[in-house]
């Protein structure tokens, strides 16, 4: 097809987003292909840009496969996924969609606190087992008057703040050095920094140690910030009070440990998997790709 930049796609996405790449590119489904290297080959030489979602990422291999992409736009804020250096090393530019998710990410932190703390989820599954005319549930906890403890004070963390604010929660974060510190003061701790090797298993038995049995842990950042099973322990020992999770170390899988248990909720990544949400960070994605084929400045490049 003359004119039309031929772009692969590594996984699937917002179907909108999908056909508004078809219109606009040639695409290439990289997730359909029964022998990677076999759809790549032919490639080599047509393909002028890799598009990515925050958990898939891209790798030099990748990179090395399809040596004339020379942006990578990522459809999500996160870019973990995406080996910086190997990019940086090959003139690769990478984009992502910060500010767009803003709002949905925060809004899932704030539900999966009210969530774990009232026990929403537990109580609906009460309702519809049955459980209600043999007694009461029981109670929860109350976010107002709580301490909300933030790790990642960027744009999320900030609008996560104003929202738990609204409950009438104190907000605490850049007061402490020490994150055992953070998190002893913290009635609720959520992470909302980026993954990464440098935040790898920041959250350890000694941190959950330090939120404490009246704690619960909310995690709208990546599986990879947390020990998982350090958490799993604490869960199960009553380390903790409860955990709100979005995220996990290998998704699309979680620990199955925690599917009995009454004072977790699990999401399956789903902070900015709304259709609003997703319009926007598509459009984000193609704006940028669009920029960098027309020569002009990116809108969001990363590093
Ligand atoms: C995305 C996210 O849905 O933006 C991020 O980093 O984790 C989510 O908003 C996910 O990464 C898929 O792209």
């Amino acid at each position: 097809m003359p004119g039309k930049q031929e772009i692969v796609i590594t996984a699937p996405m917002y179907p909108p987003t999908l056909a508004a790449l078809d219109a606009d590119f040639v695409t290439h489904r990289l997730w359909e292909a029964k022998d990677r290297a076999a759809f790549l080959a032919p490639l080599r030489d047509r393909v002028t840009a890799i598009t990515t979602m925050g958990e898939t990422g891209a790798d030099a291999a990748l990179m090395d496969a399809l040596p004339k992409a020379k942006i990578i736009a990522s459809n999500s804020v996160g870019v973990d996924a995406i080996d910086l250096a190997a990019a940086k090393a090959r003139g690769i530019a990478v984009t992502n969609t910060p500010g767009v998710l803003t709002d949905c990410v925060a809004d899932l932190g704030m539900a999966l606190a009210l969530a774990v703390a009232r026990r929403v989820v537990e109580a609906d599954r009460y309702v519809r087992s049955g459980q209600w005319p043999k007694g009461a549930l029981g109670f929860g906890t109350k976010l107002g008057g709580k301490t909300m403890g933030i790790v990642g004070m960027g744009r999320i963390g900030q609008a996560l703040a104003q929202r738990a604010a609204a409950f009438g929660m104190t907000i605490a974060y850049r007061y402490y050095e020490d994150l055992a510190a953070l998190a002893k003061a913290s009635d609720f701790l959520v992470l909302i920094i980026p993954g990464g090797a440098a935040t790898r298993n920041l959250i350890d038995a000694r941190i959950l140690a330090a939120l404490g049995s009246k704690g619960y842990l909310i995690n709208i950042a990546r599986g990879s910030v947390v020990d998982e099973a350090a958490l799993v322990k604490a869960l199960q020992d009553g380390i903790i009070a409860g955990a709100g999770l979005d995220v996990f170390a290998d998704e699309p899988r979680a620990p199955e440990a925690l599917f009995t248990m009454d004072n977790v909720v699990m999401q399956p990544h789903q902070a900015s998997a709304t259709h609003e949400t997703r319009t926007a960070m598509g459009q984000l994605m193609i704006d940028n790709m669009k920029a960098h084929f027309a020569g002009k400045k990116l809108l969001t490049p990363v590093g």
